[in-house]
């Protein structure tokens, strides 16, 4: 930084929701418009670094051991071989492994980040089937792997629960969902389900599921000293390198961890074992090591999705009023991670019930931390709730979209709080329109094509908003005219940059090509995890905070010969490369011109987000209405989505290409979960079974149909931008919908995910 620079560092920003979002944005068109990402031309041209792609003088590459017991101890473990075979730098087990100290849990302070608490090989103890029991580190990635096959370990098993079925017999009881109680009632939930003379009452089930991004979980790790260098894989930079500091015991400020790329990120790609057994290794062996998890590497250290079983019930009047609203269940979880997959949530404020009873427990098991992904929750809760709505529907023989219409609620009919925005009901009239709704036939099995039953089908999407405290935004003006926004963020593809580029440049009244959105770095001013489909409102606040902090500098630096003189940031617009009167055209001047003139090389401020109170003041919620059309053969049993429209209702869109994609995404995710994706857990042994791409089926290109996006693009005035989160949604409310077609189309109601072919005929 320059001497000359002037840096005025964090003060609460004096932006407030309610207040703000639009005027600046009204004004530029830039907001919303599909610009192409900003880092697509470094991805197409190769020139996007990953972290598996840091090159680093001395490097070795590190290959694991996985456990073959759920629980125990390790008896022997032979590492001679290994240790003897060529190209090999050591092996590490927990015999030798560094001294460190174990992973804060997730969620249980803020700046812990372990998706489990266990210590990471610092003992004999196996904990899960597949638990990391060796690394070894070679000169080649082939000479690492080979040794690693040449690891013999003995193991004393002790009992493990592995059994769901079991597990289940000895609930727990949670604390907290997530901040929520995790039972709520209001009324007799049970008493006025007997009483209606319409009732719905079913379980649902719903199976685990694993990340799979396409890049593998990896890291390139360098210690120089006793200061660390990250190059990680990552949607959580800034806690990644405190909680690394912490297992270490060093300073914060001498751990970097950056993550520019991720190729995909849905929850898990957080802190998990191999990122701190990189860094031990490499502490060890005193040179850079990579990791780069196999599939199967990742199938045995990077936990997802758990298995769920839900009762859902509604009792209504022949008219639709639902007396009661039943959504119960449980959830397989170990006692050291921190996802109970609240799955309970959507039923708290879709649906006006006189009654409600949503309440959830937990199995315990001996398994890998699950954890958080692609809407944890919702995106199965509302496979049973909006699978069971359709039921209710059938049996009311009324049209599922009119029946929304009629318990839609005025308010939250669980808080109480007001809706910050909700346009679910338009949402649902468009997509049935786009979508040609009015040609389905309410009876099953009505429409066919030779051997293939035709149906259509619909279902609620919905994704809470949320928006994190403790996010900072820099900004740099330097005497070129450029823009430089900086902070500590995520883009994994979704396009964070390219959208916050065009926020920065409608806010400042530049063109997008003046300015750089710098982000994926520790280094940079604190920002949030990507996840939770939180961060765009994170960030929005703290960019907006930033600007009003650089705009009021820019007014005093701007001085009395300015036209500018006397102004306050009331009554000042950015427009045209500058800032001007709001009221007077004349009263204008460049940023170039106000820096130039005071002398100065830059200028830098800083400013934090305010906190956000409009979580607590209102209802907040993404919306959408999913729309499938399936065909199923008769004889064989398979079924294809043929169409899906997915039409969403989700604030103010900032770009319409990115968004598309975001939504669309989730929708591939959400046919996956409907029809192909499962973790075969074997509850003999606790060991995944089908731990590759070959045998966990992720939807391909032939199984995708055309996908339209719509949506509502209402500014939420309650959100920074008026943009609540898009990552999530998507993916919620698809596993309804393709059941609520598969129904539609055979007459036959699956309540169990998969929706596989032996499940048809
Ligand atoms: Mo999302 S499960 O918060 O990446």
């Amino acid at each position: 930084m320059s001497a000359q620079s002037d840096t005025r560092k964090a003060r609460p920003g004096s932006w407030q929701p309610a207040t703000t979002s639009d005027p600046m944005l009204r004004k530029h068109g830039s907001l919303g418009r599909p610009i192409s990402r900003v880092d697509g031309p470094l991805k197409v041209q190769g020139k996007a670094r990953f972290a598996a792609e840091y090159p680093y003088e001395n490097i070795c590459y590190a290959a694991l051991v996985f456990s073959r017991i759920a629980r125990g101890r390790i008896t022997r473990i032979e590492t001679t071989a290994a240790e003897r075979a060529p190209g090999v730098v050591l092996v590490m087990t927990y015999r030798n492994a560094p001294r460190m100290k174990a992973p804060s849990l997730m969620m249980s302070s803020p700046s812990a980040a372990g998706a489990s608490d266990l210590p990471v090989m610092q003992s004999d103890e196996i904990h899960w089937n597949g638990q990391a029991v060796a690394l070894v580190l070679g000169e080649t990635q082939e000479q690492a792997d080979h040794a690693a096959s040449l690891i013999e370990v003995d193991y004393a098993s002790l009992p493990a629960d592995t059994s769901f079925e079991e597990a289940k017999k000895k609930p727990r009881q949670l604390e907290t969902l997530l901040g929520q109680p995790p039972i709520l009632e209001i009324g007799d939930a049970e008493n006025a389900l007997k009483a209606s003379p319409v009732q719905v009452d079913n379980v649902y089930r719903t199976p685990r599921h694993n990340h799979n991004a396409i890049e593998l979980h990896a890291a390139t790790v360098a210690w120089k000293g006793d200061e660390l260098r990250v190059h990680d894989a990552t949607q959580m930079i800034d806690l990644t390198a405190g909680q690394l500091a912490d297992i270490f015991g060093i300073d914060k400020e001498k751990v970097r961890v950056s993550s520019p790329y991720v190729g995909g990120g849905f929850g898990g790609k957080c802190l998990w074992d191999h990122q701190i057994l990189a860094c031990a290794a490499a502490k060890l062996a005193q040179r850079p090591v990579r990791i780069m998890l196999s599939r199967e590497g990742v199938f045995r250290l990077v936990g997802g999705r758990t298995v769920t079983e839900q009762r859902v019930a509604f009792g209504a009047d022949n008219d639709g009023t639902l007396n009661s609203l039943i959504h119960t269940g449980v959830v397989a979880m170990t006692l050291h991670n921190s996802c109970p997959e609240q799955f309970t949530f959507p039923a708290r404020h879709l649906y006006a019930a006189k009654t409600f009873r949503l309440a959830q427990e937990v199995a315990d098991m001996d398994m890998l931390a699950n954890t958080f992904m692609r809407a944890p929750g919702e995106a199965v809760g509302t496979f049973a709730l909006e699978s069971a709505l359709d039921e209710l529907a059938d049996k009311l023989g009324i049209d599922p979209i009119e029946l929304r219409k009629r318990i839609e609620p005025e308010k939250d009919p669980t808080s109480g709080k007001a809706f910050s925005s909700r346009h679910i009901i338009e949402a649902y009239e468009a997509g049935a329109k786009q979508f040609g709704w009015h040609r389905r036939n309410p009876m099953p099995r009505q429409s066919r094509e030779g051997e293939w039953l035709i149906g259509m089908g619909c279902a609620t999407a919905t994704y809470p908003y949320h928006r994190f405290p403790g996010t900072a935004a820099s900004i740099r003006l330097t005497a070129d005219g450029r823009i430089t926004v900086s902070t500590a963020v995520h883009d994994m593809g979704m396009g964070t940059a390219t959208a916050q580029t065009q926020h920065i440049a409608a806010r400042l009244g530049v063109l997008a090509d003046r300015i750089t959105f710098e982000y994926g770095d520790s280094a940079l001013p604190r920002g949030v995890i990507a996840g939770g489909s939180t961060q765009t409102a994170s960030i929005g606040g703290a960019v907006i905070a930033a600007t009003e902090v650089f705009v009021e500098e820019l007014i005093k630096l701007a001085g009395n010969a300015s036209p500018l003189a006397g102004l306050s940031l009331a009554d000042v617009e950015p427009r045209d490369n500058g800032i001007g009167h709001r009221n007077d055209p004349g009263r204008f001047e460049t940023y170039e011109s106000i820096l130039r003139r005071s002398g100065r090389s830059e200028l830098v401020c800083q400013a934090d987000a305010p906190p956000p109170a409009e979580m607590e003041a209102f209802s907040m919620h993404s919306y959408g209405a999913q729309f499938c059309e399936v065909r199923v053969s008769e004889i064989t049993g398979e079924i294809r989505v043929t169409r899906f429209l997915g039409s969403f209702d989700a604030g103010r869109i900032l770009n319409a290409k990115t968004a598309t994609s975001q939504f669309k995404g989730g929708i591939v995710m959400g046919i996956g979960l409907a029809l192909t994706e499962e973790t075969n857990f074997d509850e003999r042994t606790g060991r995944i079974v089908n731990a590759s791409l070959a045998e966990y089926h992720v939807p391909v290109q032939m199984d995708v149909p055309r996908i339209d996006i719509i949506y509502t693009d209402k500014a939420d005035p309650q959100a920074p931008m008026g943009a609540r989160g898009i990552g999530e949604i998507g993916i919620t409310g698809v596993g309804a919908a393709v059941a609520n077609a598969v129904f539609n189309a055979t007459g036959k109601r699956i309540r169990d995910l998969p929706i596989t072919l032996d499940k048809m005929i």
